[in-house]
């Protein structure tokens, strides 16, 4: 199912009752609104997909709302409803944003015409933007994985990304920090203003204070020109203090007093300067921890610390590491023009069975090599990884499992019981696998499997709109 959630906001019960009832058979989860802050408040708790939407309400016009929803980081898309002899208002609506229009009353089977048309309009935007290619900024923007803990790490991107909250990202080194805060300023109002990165630890003692604030001509021995700090540039914007524990204690005072006021003065000059910026800090040191030993001031941490968001190791979410794998291969692919059709089940579990101390980046890193090492074409094997775990996973014991286990069977055997995969996983894996060695042939692969084409076709449309590269 290409959707799962959809709202109905309409103040006559009837057309509630009616629609969510049409649409629960469809198996979609329905919420119901009948007013408008009725339905604030269901897309405050819950990411819809869909919204059906009563062009009038007892608290105002769906056109409004329309704008509102905008707004919205993940914004769900939008079918308005309205009464006949009101098609006027309805075309109004389509051009704030709505994706389709019903007149009421209308039938059941134009629900499912308008639902069909929007899934299939999300899948291609989707693909589009999966398969733009080139463009490594927007292919960075994705932040993989359905994992609890990633999940978790999107709601709260989606939740504090529109508002002005100075953010605090921590987490090991390579979790992901970084985009995380480039997700933050790509969902917020500030996205068409600059987003401007501080890496607080690269960055000299004697020069950081200039770099952070700039400096007046003739400040200091070399300073030739009157230079612009990254907080001038990001005014409007965002900025990003990378690992903000490295920060001396003279700057941190300056930099509370920037958080605080939003101004601050050029070195070697007098004026002060105003700026509009959205702060978002990381680290990977836990700054309670150096707070304790005073080398952290206090002020500055509970300063920076309004909205924490922690970005889990990757051994804490495994679940995403052959989804992530799997969009690093097919980045790999892109980059090298190699053709490699994905992973062995030996080499996924040995990437099960490591323990990432480099985390994303690790895999990423590994992932690359392994794919221009499998130049020959096929599928990744453990050898091409390169990773220690896979002597243990060759030593699996394989006798004990005659009775026509297959490869796969046999691997995950030496997987430890909090390791194992569900079985949705697996059925994924093994799925794309066959597709692949028979160069994107749905048809063929469905035959290998022992499966009808029409449930291979469904599979791929499920994998497909939850983001996932299908070989083609
Ligand atoms: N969930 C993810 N999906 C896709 N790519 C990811 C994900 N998480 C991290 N990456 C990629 O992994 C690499 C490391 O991520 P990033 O630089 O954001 O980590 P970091 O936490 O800032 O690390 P450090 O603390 O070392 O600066 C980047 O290439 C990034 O694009
Ligand atoms: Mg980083």
């Amino acid at each position: 199912m290409a959707f799962d959630r959809i709202l109905i906001v309409d103040d006559e019960r009837i057309v509630r009752r009616a629609l969510s009832t049409w649409l629960r058979k469809r198996n979609y989860q329905v919420g119901a609104a009948e007013s408008l802050q009725d339905a604030r408040d269901s897309l405050q708790q819950l990411a819809y997909d869909l919204i059906f939407l009563d062009e009038r309400l007892p608290d105002g016009e769906g056109s409004e709302f329309l704008r509102e929803i905008a707004q919205m980081p993940d914004a769900p898309m939008v079918v308005i409803m309205t009464g006949f002899g009101n098609a006027d208002a309805a075309i109004q609506c389509m051009r704030s944003g709505a994706f389709d229009y019903l007149i009421k009353p209308f039938p059941n089977e134009q629900v499912d015409v308008v639902v069909k048309k929007a899934e299939d309009y999300r899948r291609v935007r989707q693909l589009t933007r999966f398969y733009s290619g080139a463009d490594e900024q927007q292919q960075d923007s994705l932040l993989i994985g359905q994992s609890g803990g990633m999940k978790q790490v999107k709601d709260l991107i989606r939740r504090v990304a529109p508002t002005q909250a100075t953010v605090l990202i921590h987490g090991e080194s390579g979790t992901g920090k970084e985009l995380i805060a480039k997700e933050i300023h790509r969902n917020s109002d500030r996205r068409d203003q600059p987003f401007i990165r501080v890496n607080c630890a690269a960055i000299s003692e004697t020069l950081i204070e200039s770099e952070f604030f700039g400096h007046e001509k003739g400040a200091f021995t070399g300073a030739d020109r009157r230079h612009a700090g990254r907080f001038e540039l990001a005014d409007g914007g965002t900025i990003l203090l990378d690992e903000i524990s490295e920060v001396s204690p003279a700057l941190q005072a300056k930099l509370l007093r920037v958080l605080q006021e939003q101004e601050f003065e050029r070195v070697g000059g007098t004026s002060t300067i105003h700026v509009d910026v959205r702060v978002i800090a990381t680290t990977n040191r836990t700054l309670e921890k150096a707070v304790e030993r005073g080398e952290f001031r206090q002020d500055l941490y509970y300063r920076l610390n309004v909205f924490p968001i922690y970005n889990p190791p990757l051994r804490e979410r495994r679940d995403d590491i052959p989804l992530i794998a799997r969009y690093f291969i097919e980045l790999a692919r892109r980059q090298h023009g190699v053709e490699v059709t994905g992973l062995s089940p030996e080499a996924l579990q040995a990437l099960l069975n490591h323990d990432w101390p480099g985390n994303v980046r690790e895999l990423r890193n590994l992932i690359e090599r392994a794919v221009i090492m499998t130049s020959g074409g096929g599928a990744i094997q453990p050898a091409a990884l390169g990773l220690g775990s896979i002597a243990e996973s060759e030593a699996a014991p394989d006798a004990s499992h005659g009775n026509g286990a297959g490869p796969t069977v046999r691997s995950f055997a030496s997987l430890a019981p909090e390791n194992l995969p569900p079985l949705e996983e697996v059925e994924r894996e093994h799925i794309l696998t066959t597709l692949s060695a028979y160069q994107g042939n749905r048809t063929r692969a469905a035959e290998r499997l022992g499966i009808s084409l029409r449930t291979m076709r469904n599979k791929l449309r499920q994998y497909r709109d939850a983001g996932i590269p299908i070989p083609q």
